[in-house]
């Protein structure tokens, strides 16, 4: 449903322009219809921030026509279509419609007042049935304007790093779970899905586990039984896991050479898998890996990896991490790891979406227009996760809540802009692209 906007000191300028054309006699000259240019302002209930301008005008067949919004005096938008625009705050905005007729350009003007301040975007989790949307968290950002937003956009949370190895296996005889409880706690408090995150990574193992000195036999036991007793402490709580995180090389079809391949053969991922299952039947085992939608060496070599797994009944899903840019990768690449994971009956599960909109690192702000193509891409991004049979889908969890939490800066070395919120925990123009994916 639309709402037509009340107008306050506007003026709106109904432009009849009739341009008479001296080509023939008066006599005999068709009667042209004279060209009258004007348009209407919509703004949509859902959002008091998005204008939407219909074109009203008469007689301007086969002439082109442009809009241009402004923002703050400049001109945000100049564009021959959509005819829509999201504003980022209330204020009073100049439209202008423009049309090149044959004796010039003719326009028409308004000038629209929109009071968005208070405006909350509708929630994330309300915006779709089919699948939860998800946040990576950590256990000292679970209250005041996080747990706001948690609670109001998510019903699924991923441990950012306090589920891995090297934040609870502290020594042979020491698992500290002090921090990991905390976030399955929250997660049970509030209803949300959890989605257990680590359990085997290269980059998440204890010194003392890479330099493990006892024998092969006796670090598997070791492994089996730091497996077993994490799942066994959240069975029937965390829903899902990723077993085995990053198993496999960039640009190839090897396995990395972890301490776990090492000390536990080539078919350490199927023992993990196997340790996983045993511990907790119910739940959903994921492998996750990154770069799979386009590095093809790799993404061949998951689904080899993932082909043996089913085989035995030891995985339920694929995560795709989606650390990806706004222009990078591209639609068709996003779609090839999603349909070889539904070919295969998987779920398949965005697990780790950030959107890098400076990835040649030439910006030193957030740029309207980088904001407008990190919103683009993440319309699209949901837009494919959407349109997957229900039965393959999963979660899209966001990899970090504001901006300035992201791991990307340090990460890449450069300033980066990724995420939904901006620095006082504001839906940015990505959180509008989710949601525009599932209107
Ligand atoms: O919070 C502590 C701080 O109290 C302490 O002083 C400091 C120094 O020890 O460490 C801080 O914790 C760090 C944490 O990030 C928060 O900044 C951990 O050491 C650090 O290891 C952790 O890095 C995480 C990384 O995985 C390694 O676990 C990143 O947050 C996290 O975004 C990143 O996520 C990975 C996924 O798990 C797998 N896919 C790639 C992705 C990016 O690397």
């Amino acid at each position: 449903m639309k709402n037509k906007i009340k107008f306050n000191n506007i003026f709106i300028f109904l432009i009849l322009i009739s341009v008479a054309f001296s080509c023939q006699s008066d006599d005999d000259m068709p009667t042209e219809t004279p060209i009258s240019v004007s348009f209407e302002v919509i703004i949509s209930e859902g959002n008091t921030l998005r204008v939407l301008a219909n074109n009203t005008s008469t007689g301007i067949g086969g002439l082109n026509s442009y809009w241009q919004f402004t923002e703050n005096g400049e001109v945000v938008a100049d564009q021959a279509g959509p005819e829509m625009y999201l504003y980022s705050a209330s204020g009073d905005y100049l439209i202008t419609l423009t049309v090149e007729a044959p004796n010039g350009d003719i326009q028409s003007s308004q000038t629209i007042t929109i009071t968005g301040e208070d405006y909350v975007p509708p929630a994330l989790k309300d915006a779709t049935s089919s699948f939860s949307v998800g946040m990576a968290v950590r256990s000292n950002r679970l209250t005041g304007q996080h747990n706001e937003v948690l609670v109001r956009d998510f019903n699924n949370i991923t441990a950012e790093y306090e589920m891995k190895m090297d934040q609870i296996f502290k020594a042979e005889n020491n698992m500290d779970f002090t921090a990991s409880d905390k976030i399955v706690d929250y997660g049970i408090a509030n209803s949300m899905d959890i989605h257990g995150h680590t359990l085997i990574w290269h980059n998440a193992t204890p010194t003392w586990v890479e330099n493990f000195s006892g024998t092969n036999a006796e670090f598997e036991t070791m492994i089996e039984t730091y497996i077993t007793t994490v799942v066994k402490r959240y069975a029937g709580k965390v829903r899902s896991w990723d077993v085995v995180n990053e198993a496999v090389e960039d640009g190839s079809n090897s396995l990395r050479n972890s301490v776990f391949k090492l000390k536990m053969g080539d078919d350490y991922i199927e023992k993990c898998y196997q340790f996983a299952r045993n511990a907790d039947p119910n739940a959903l085992l994921f492998y996750n890996d990154y770069n799979i939608t386009f590095d093809a060496g790799k993404q061949a070599s998951v689904f080899a990896l993932v082909d043996d797994l089913k085989s035995k009944n030891l995985i339920d899903g694929i995560g795709a991490q989606m650390h990806i840019s706004i222009d990078f990768p591209t639609k068709a690449q996003i779609e090839s790891v999603v349909n070889g994971t539904i070919s295969r009956g998987l779920l398949i599960h965005f697990s780790e979406l950030d959107v890098r909109v400076n990835p040649n690192n030439d910006i030193t702000s957030l740029t309207e227009e980088r904001e407008i193509a990190q919103q683009n891409k993440v319309k699209e991004v949901v837009e494919i996760y959407d349109a997957i049979p229900n039965a393959n889908k999963f979660a899209i969890t966001i990899w970090g809540m504001r901006d300035s939490e992201s791991w990307l800066p340090d990460f890449w070395g450069n300033p980066e802009w990724a995420l939904l919120y901006d620095d006082d925990f504001k839906p940015k123009k990505a959180h509008n692209g989710f949601l525009e994916a599932l209107d």
